[in-house]
């Protein structure tokens, strides 16, 4: 066992990481607080029976970074569990991995969903730790926020397209889009920028693609959906069947890549016709493809900006912990809007002034926020140092 290595540890963090485990039920679990210089870390909870310590610092990272990117006051963090989920020792497991980081909870963590866990899950941690303030997530009926359901970072995601677009000259109202994935996100996305104007041409599951030049039927494809899951581009008439990916490049003004990472390859990214891409799945577009487009003047929405629905959502349930009203999705569809939308066309403005892409653009906005957070608390030693007289 090698345990004296700080290879991982860096001038952002990680502050702090506790590591629990019980012999009992098998169960191994890892907390990372990576940096708290704008508030205490936040970040969701995994279960997963392959599960490392690297995995969940690199997570937390990229929550530090996702709360700064959209300039809401907490760190990052991130929890996990190294158990398999569908173990029908789930509960014992995560009853007592949470028992374990007592001490850290509500206080300097507070769980959250990820993958593996379920608002139930949820429920059941608020329980063993008999405090309501130690997870979000949880049921509506336990006045939790189930923002998962409520679709909101699709939605975030079409607000930012909608703002991308309007920076670009270009009217979401009549534009083409296509959505590569119709998943959480995809969905919710389509659901919303159909409900701005837009004309959804083609959509696509792991199954295939589907596209009509005059636009799909929106709520017959989300109808297809709860019927038949990603089956649904085999149940839709009237439409042109394509194989997953020919999606990408069909005439359209706008793209959302809502499925998986590395869809976006520096070729594919010469071969776009949309003007506007708005990332709804993490790190579709790789990096060459991110050059590629900006060469070109398209306009691209970077992930950690576009879902930052999702964020802005954990945000709110942190606060609706100590309040006795119940949650609207409305209310969190407005804060989800306001707050993407402003983060939107600072981040286009930010890459314009430097002619950086916009990730480098978002994440050099996250970065001084965080460093001037670290400065003005005294952790680190200013850059520049103003004396007022
Ligand atoms: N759910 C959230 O709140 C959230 C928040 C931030 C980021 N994300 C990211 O968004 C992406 C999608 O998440 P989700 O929650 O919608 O997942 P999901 O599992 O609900 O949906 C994924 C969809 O993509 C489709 N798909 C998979 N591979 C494909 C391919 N090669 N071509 C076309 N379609 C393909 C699937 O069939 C499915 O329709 C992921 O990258 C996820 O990390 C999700």
């Amino acid at each position: 066992m090698t345990l004296d290595d700080f290879s991982h540890a860096d001038e952002w963090g990680p502050e702090k990481i506790v590591t629990v485990a019980d012999t009992r039920t098998g169960m191994r679990g890892v907390l990372v607080i990576d940096n708290t210089a704008r508030g205490m870390g936040k970040g969701g909870t995994r279960m997963s029976p392959t599960l490392t310590i690297t995995e969940v610092a690199r997570l937390a990272r990229v929550m530090t970074w996702k709360w700064a990117g959209v300039d809401l006051f907490f760190g990052g963090a991130k929890a996990g569990v190294r158990f398999d989920p569908a173990s029908a020792d789930k509960e014992a497991a995560l009853r007592s991995f949470v028992r374990s980081l007592s001490s850290e909870v509500p206080e300097e963590y507070v769980f959250g969903l990820d993958m593996g866990l379920t608002e139930h899950d949820a429920a059941i941690i608020q329980h063993e730790l008999g405090d309501r303030r130690t997870a979000v997530g949880s049921p509506r009926e336990l006045g939790g926020v189930p923002y998962d359901q409520w679709g909101v970072t699709g939605y975030g995601v079409a607000e930012a397209t909608d703002e991308a677009a309007r920076w670009h000259g270009l009217k979401i109202n009549g534009a083409r889009v296509v959505v590569q994935g119709f998943g959480a996100v995809g969905a919710a996305t389509a659901e919303r920028l159909h409900s701005l104007g837009a004309q959804v041409v083609a959509v696509s599951t792991s199954e295939g693609a589907i596209y009509d030049p005059d636009g799909l039927d929106v709520p017959e494809l989300l109808h297809a959906k709860s019927e038949w899951g990603d089956g649904l581009v085999h149940h839709v008439g009237g439409v042109k069947h394509l194989s997953t990916g020919e999606e990408l490049t069909l005439p359209a003004e706008v793209l959302i890549p809502a499925a998986r990472q590395d869809v976006v390859d520096a070729a594919t990214a010469r071969r776009l016709s949309a003007s506007v891409v708005a990332e709804g799945a993490n790190l579709p577009l790789t990096v060459e493809a991110q050059a590629v487009l900006a060469e070109r003047g398209v306009t691209v929405v970077p992930d950690f900006i576009a879902n930052a629905g999702g964020v802005v959502a954990a945000a709110y349930a942190m606060d609706a912990r100590h309040s006795a009203f119940p949650s609207e999705p409305s209310q969190i569809r407005t804060a989800v809007s306001e707050r993407l939308r402003a983060n939107t066309v600072n981040v286009l403005d930010e890459s314009a002034r430097t002619e950086l892409t916009t990730h480098e653009a978002a994440r050099r906005l996250a970065e001084q926020r965080v460093r001037t957070a670290m400065e003005l608390s005294g952790r680190t030693q200013p850059t520049r140092v103003s004396v007022r007289h």
